[in-house]
């Protein structure tokens, strides 16, 4: 198992040199709380957001029960715009309550999370935190509404305002009536969303856990109200599973269930899992995804008018006039069961995900620092992404040992064959050593090198990554010798 050596810093370093991750538009200075995805990252994303994908959608089978699931169930996929009707957002409550509580000071004009004042630098030297500087003035907790707003149209007036949606969530509860009525899916049923949330964070940080640009992978689990707490359990345990299916390790990730104190304005329960990302103390966890239980809140809300919560009850919250304060639809968003012959509004069961938050677990989980003999058997210190093979960026690399002797020519037709399968690189440049340490680097599980005995017998070397062991093997069987292992 390997020691923990992982350091954020290390982990930016990697990003940058291998072309994972970079700063938007660098060249300019950047821009705070913004990330490009480089050609490995992009790779990698797509490969968390695809396994995603399959585990939630594609690869779902609505005939049988799936372990520990109440029933079996539906599951459709579903790509709504980022910018909505600006109703949607009061409804919802967004407008109103998506804020955070900030603090300035008046001195140096540096802005902080309220509820991170003690953890937070103030920029003044020596360091030390806000407020603790003779100088500092800082100025009593405000509210400050996160979502990014924008204008739709040539005008620039209160009409034509509009947001960047926050979540994908409601997007999909918008469309819940139309996926209803048009592609024959009966509650209990879900529906998935990949896509780009934007908020204006006051203070991103930590690379790209909390950036004000980024992707979220979220799925509306529609049911019953009489069995919402066994679907909530259910998926609270499948979506810590999926985690570590794909390598993260238990021990580093923890499923915390929220006091009501902390839960968001819809929620009637939530649970985080949270890693331990290397940003955090010995021992402390940061979110990774939240599951929550939503109840009937967000179709009610959009069939009535935002809700408050009265004691147990959520009602439309009412304007001096005693009509909804904000609006909804209007719309029937209720559900009618054939088999009970009853009609009710489902409750929602919602596991939400970063992209951008798991491909740093995974990254961070990955990284690894050992030893490893060179050509001459001298150890060298080598950096290895230890990657789930079906996340890896680049599955296999392809070498000639050397430049000559036809080695080139038989390189360049296995790495071509291997493509029309996988994501395969060529390189015939540098020694071999180096080659495969940028592809340890890289997380590619497999290396395959021609050599001198490949003419004489038709074989190849494949290189494990993570053992550094290489086998001779058939030139006609590496497919199958690939398939096998990388699934
Ligand atoms: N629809 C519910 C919702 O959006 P959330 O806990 O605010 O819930 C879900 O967000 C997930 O989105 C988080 O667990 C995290 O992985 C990701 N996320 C939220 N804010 C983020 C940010 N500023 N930067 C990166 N990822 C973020």
């Amino acid at each position: 198992m390997k020691d923990d050596q992982t350091t954020m810093d290390k982990i930016v370093a990697l990003c940058k040199r291998r072309g994972f991750i970079f700063q938007s538009s660098e060249i300019y200075g950047g821009i705070g709380g913004f990330w490009d995805y480089g050609p490995l990252g992009v790779e990698l994303k797509r490969n968390i957001k695809e396994a995603w994908w399959r585990d939630m959608v594609t690869g779902h089978d609505i005939t049988s029960v799936p372990p520990g699931a109440p029933s079996s169930f539906d599951m459709v996929g579903l790509d709504s715009t980022i910018i909505m009707h600006p109703h949607v957002w009061k409804a919802s409550g967004h407008l109103d309550l998506f804020y955070d509580m900030f603090v300035d000071c008046k001195t140096c004009k540096a802005r902080f999370r309220a509820d991170q004042v003690s953890s937070s630098e103030c920029p003044r030297k020596p360091s030390r935190r806000p407020g603790e500087h003779t100088e500092c003035e800082l100025t009593e907790p405000r509210e400050f509404n996160t979502m990014f707003k924008t204008y739709v149209g040539a005008l620039i007036d209160p009409e034509a305002e509009a947001y960047l949606r926050p979540e994908t969530a409601q997007g999909t509860f918008t469309n819940f009536k139309n996926i209803l009525s048009t592609s024959r899916v009966k509650v209990p049923f879900g529906i998935a969303q990949i896509g780009k949330s934007f908020r204006n964070e006051i203070t991103p940080r930590n690379f790209i856990f909390r950036s004000r640009e980024f992707e979220q992978m979220e799925m509306e689990f529609f049911c019953p109200p009489d069995s919402s707490q066994d679907w909530y359990a259910y998926w609270r345990d499948r979506r810590v599973a999926w985690y570590v299916s794909l390598g993260l390790r238990s021990e580093k990730l923890q499923l915390r269930e929220h006091g009501p104190d902390e839960r968001a304005h819809y929620s009637c329960g939530t649970a985080d899992i949270e890693y331990a990302f290397p940003f955090l103390p010995e021992g402390e966890f940061g979110e990774l995804e939240g599951v929550s239980h939503r109840g009937d809140f967000d179709l009610r809300s959009h069939m009535e008018g935002k809700l408050v919560r009265e004691g147990d009850e959520l009602v439309v919250e009412t304007n001096e006039h005693g009509q909804p304060k904000y609006p909804g639809s209007g719309k029937d968003l209720s559900y009618f069961d054939d088999s009970t012959q009853s009609k009710y509004v489902p409750h929602v069961v919602e596991p939400a995900a970063g992209a951008d938050r798991a491909t740093l677990a995974f990254l961070c989980e990955a990284y690894d620092e050992d030893a490893i003999p060179d050509e001459k058997g001298v150890p060298q210190e080598r950096v290895v992404l230890r990657l789930h093979p079906r996340l890896a960026p680049v599955k296999v690399a392809v070498f000639p040992l050397v430049k000559k002797d036809g080695q080139p020519e038989t390189a360049a037709e296995i790495y071509r064959s291997l493509k029309t399968k996988w994501n395969a690189f060529y390189d015939e440049k540098g020694s071999i050593g180096k080659r495969y340490r940028r592809q340890d680097e890289s997380g590619t599980p497999f290396c395959i090198t021609v050599d001198h005995q490949t003419s004489e017998d038709e074989t190849v070397t494949v290189r494990d990554r993570d053992t550094t062991e290489q086998q001779r093997v058939p030139m006609a069987d590496l497919e199958s010798y690939l398939a096998e292992r990388l699934g």
